[in-house]
């Protein structure tokens, strides 16, 4: 299949940013939102990511109008009836996913390919809300869209082989570097991320550290572009939660329960940027955290660095991914300087299992253990 018309549901910070990417790279693009306000929004979402492009020089005013004039915004379904495919990027509920999958599998032309944008929830369970199994699958992008360079694309045992080939070819038509993977909660940036990301709310609800004193040991101590409480500012705390009790309800494990820190935020409506606050007040300029003191900051990188690369051994032990998806999602999906297994590799394994073994004695969490090769 060739693909000319793209249509995007759900225009929040990844809908918008999806509109931004598949506009950019030459597609006629239809955006729908359930709402008015909500399509105004990724309207000016869309508006406002293409003004700091042509700020920075990056696009050129004319450039910029042209991606704007291939998009098309709307609230009613019946404008996606033509897409040769359809990205859902609604908050992460399965009841209302499955909902819109219903209603794009009544209006979407027969050969139309859905995909889901979902962070975690079951592609098998959306695909299944369907007549149309075989041409669901999962194509999940990295916030902001435009600038990660990461997608997974996720098949379920229904999915379609060509129809799996096909997205995965326009995916790398977009510039993004690929995982084919099957379905499993969180796939596998999200699995590996938001453990680490609870983790270190963690080390903030038991008192271990602040928030900048989190924030500076992994911007500081491993380069990484932000720190975790900036990230779930960004990501979203309420779609962290959300993501977290998905995984939480297949693994079991106490370490991957949404900590308290996260889910106290989130009741008191800070779910981070999209809200104004979260972690930090975004009513100000942006802040980049900072401390000076270097022992704490050192305790609690060693931590959520140690208890991180475990996880990805583990994944890879699985046999879900390769170790080079593993590297690749992690630094062109979430921007780290490097992937964990070269991180792994420059250590080495036997140190990093030490240190597992460490941690998890310290910690009395027996879920840090190495595992038993
Ligand atoms: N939309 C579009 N472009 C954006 C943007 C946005 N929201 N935010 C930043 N950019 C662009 C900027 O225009 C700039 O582009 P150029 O290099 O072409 O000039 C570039 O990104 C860098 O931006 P800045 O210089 O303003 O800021 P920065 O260097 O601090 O980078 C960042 C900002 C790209 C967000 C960087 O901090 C980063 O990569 N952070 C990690 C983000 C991450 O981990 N994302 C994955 C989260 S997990 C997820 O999304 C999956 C899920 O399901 C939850």
């Amino acid at each position: 299949m060739s693909f000319k018309q793209i249509g995007v549901v759900g225009l929040g910070i990844m809908g918008a940013g999806i509109v931004e990417v598949f506009a950019r790279a030459g597609y006629a693009v239809t955006g729908v939102a359930e709402s008015g306000p909500a399509v105004t929004a990724g309207q000016s979402n869309l508006a406002k990511s293409l003004g700091r492009a042509v700020t920075k020089e990056k696009l050129t005013q004319d450039e910029s109008d042209e991606i704007t004039a291939r998009v098309i915004f709307g609230e009613d379904f019946s404008l996606l009836a033509n897409c040769d495919l359809v990205i859902e990027a609604a908050p992460e509920i399965l009841s209302l996913k499955t909902q819109i999958f219903r209603q794009l599998d009544a209006v979407v032309k027969p050969a139309g390919i859905l995909a889901t944008n979902t962070s975690s929830l079951s592609v098998t369970d959306i695909a299944h809300a369907t007549n149309r199994p075989a041409q669901v699958v999962g194509m999940h992008f990295f916030n902001p869209a435009p600038v990660q360079k990461f997608v997974e694309v996720i098949s379920t045992a229904k999915s379609d082989p060509k129809v799996v080939a096909q997205i995965a070819e326009l995916g790398t038509s977009l510039g993004k570097h690929l995982a084919q993977i099957s379905d499993q909660p969180g796939f596998i940036v999200n699995k590996l991320l938001l453990r680490y990301l609870n983790h270190a709310v963690q080390i903030l609800d038991s008192g271990q550290g602040t928030k900048e004193q989190i924030d500076a040991a992994m911007r500081e101590l491993s380069n990484y572009p932000m720190g975790p409480c900036e990230l779930l500012d960004l990501i979203g705390i309420d779609t962290c939660v959300e993501i977290l009790k998905t995984i939480h309800a297949d693994t079991g494990l106490e370490i991957d329960k949404p900590a308290v820190g996260m889910v106290e935020l989130v009741a008191a409506g800070h779910k981070g940027r999209k809200s104004g606050a979260g972690f930090y007040d975004y009513s100000q300029s942006a802040q980049i955290p900072t401390d000076s003191n270097e022992s704490v900051k050192k305790q609690i990188h060693n931590d959520l660095l140690i208890a991180y690369l475990g996880d990805c051994i583990a994944m890879e032990a699985t046999g879900y991914a390769a170790k080079s998806d593993i590297d690749s999602g992690m630094r062109l999906g979430c921007g780290l300087p490097q992937g964990p297994f070269e991180v792994i590799d420059s250590m080495g394994i036997e140190s990093v299992r030490a240190a597992q073994a460490e941690l998890a004695q310290r910690s009395g969490v027996t879920d840090y253990q190495p595992l038993a090769f």
